[in-house]
């Protein structure tokens, strides 16, 4: 067949081509390799006489350089009339929802305690931590609260019942515990009802100079309501050195407030009794919403309930005594503790009115705050 015909005919099929897939139907037919009809009669070339062969060589060639540019053109033109189509059709939406992520947070307790540790930490006081299960010894006797004293009434204590009690009980209810081996009952274990008895753990095991800040969980007997729990957070401070003062303490308490509470805040000490430190004081601090005014402009500052102050933590000069208990020289070496309650400064942070909202863990309320 004539190579121009061939290469007509091919064209007319390029052109008719109405996708990449039938475009591509047609070059195979033309220019396949095994039995395209160029490629045939490109190889019939060398039965033809020679003196024929140049020519229609070059005619060949000819038409399959024509059929190959046709062939790419129309490529071209498919692909792009695909790609318009594809991007002028109705918007598809791919994604698929996705998995929600509820991001954590730490709870306003935690970062209470988190606020009030590095405060301290910058004066110098190490966060140290203690059991929340204690003896006897630790948490009254040795600071300076004998089983018959007065103070004690005040601690609402959670006593843990021993092995060696319950056998006794057991013994005088009849049971079968007379062959068991009753243990002497030499010390009572408490759930600790304050963070105190780290001031004596601590100065067990280390010599002056002494500080650190020790937040922790204590339990009390108690009926709650808006402002008191069974269980609940305290942090205790502890400085022992050899000339500190009651200056030291108020300085310290002093920074506390401002860089917790910010700005100019003033610190009221009040005379307080507790049996491990003399003299012994309340701490308040004036209160940062009314700014010791007791009114704000809608009538009395719910915050501090109108006194202009907030209670903050009891606080001393370490008992001489306690001293002694542990070793310390007490004309040589004083110091100073304090210890006050986590969920009121949270509650004044975070504006919660009640303290049950904290340990209920509703995230309803905790994700506000
Ligand atoms: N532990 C006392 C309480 O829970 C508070 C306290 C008072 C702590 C005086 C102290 C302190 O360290 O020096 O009532």
């Amino acid at each position: 067949m004539d190579l121009t015909d061939l290469a007509d005919r091919a064209l007319g099929e390029i052109a008719a081509a109405s996708d990449v897939a039938a475009l591509d139907v047609v070059r195979a037919r033309y220019l396949g390799r095994k039995d395209g009809s160029l490629t045939q009669a490109l190889r019939g070339l060398k039965d033809v006489p020679a003196d024929e062969r140049a020519a229609l060589g070059a005619a060949a060639n000819e038409a399959k350089a024509r059929i190959e540019t046709a062939i790419d053109e129309r490529h071209a033109l498919l692909r792009g009339a695909a790609l318009a189509r594809d991007l002028g059709g109705p918007a598809q939406d791919l994604s698929l929802p996705p998995r929600l992520i509820r991001l954590g947070r730490l709870h306003p307790i935690s970062r209470t305690i988190r606020e009030i540790t590095k405060i301290f930490a910058t004066m110098g006081f190490e966060a140290v931590e203690g059991p929340e299960l204690e003896w006897d010894y630790y948490a009254f006797e040795a600071l300076n609260i004998p089983a018959d004293h007065p103070a004690r009434d005040k601690f609402n204590t959670l006593w843990i019942e021993s092995a060696a009690e319950t056998a006794l009980a057991r013994t005088a209810a009849g049971g079968s515990a007379a062959s068991e081996r009753t243990p002497a009952v030499t010390q009572r274990m408490l759930l600790r009802p304050h963070t105190s008895p780290m001031q004596i753990r601590v100065m067990e095991e280390r010599r002056p100079p002494v500080r650190v800040v020790v937040p922790g969980r204590c339990y009390r007997f108690e009926a709650t309501d808006a402002s008191h729990e069974t269980v609940f957070f305290q942090y205790e401070g502890l400085a022992i050195d050899e000339q500190l003062t009651m200056a030291d303490l108020k300085g310290v308490l002093y920074s506390f407030a401002r860089q917790l509470f910010g700005g100019e805040r003033k610190v009221r000490f009040r005379p307080d009794y507790f049996p491990f430190t003399e003299p012994s004081a309340e701490i308040a601090f004036d209160c940062f919403v009314c700014d010791g005014e007791g009114v704000t402009n809608d009538g009395r500052c719910r915050t501090c309930s109108g006194s202009g102050w907030i209670e903050a933590a009891g606080c001393g000069m370490v008992h001489p005594k306690a001293l002694e208990r542990v070793d310390y020289d007490p004309t040589r070496f004083q110091g100073f503790a304090f210890g006050g309650g986590v969920e009121r400064l949270a509650m004044l942070l975070t504006g919660t009115p009640d303290i049950r909202l904290f340990h209920e863990n509703d995230l309803r309320y905790l994700e506000t705050v």
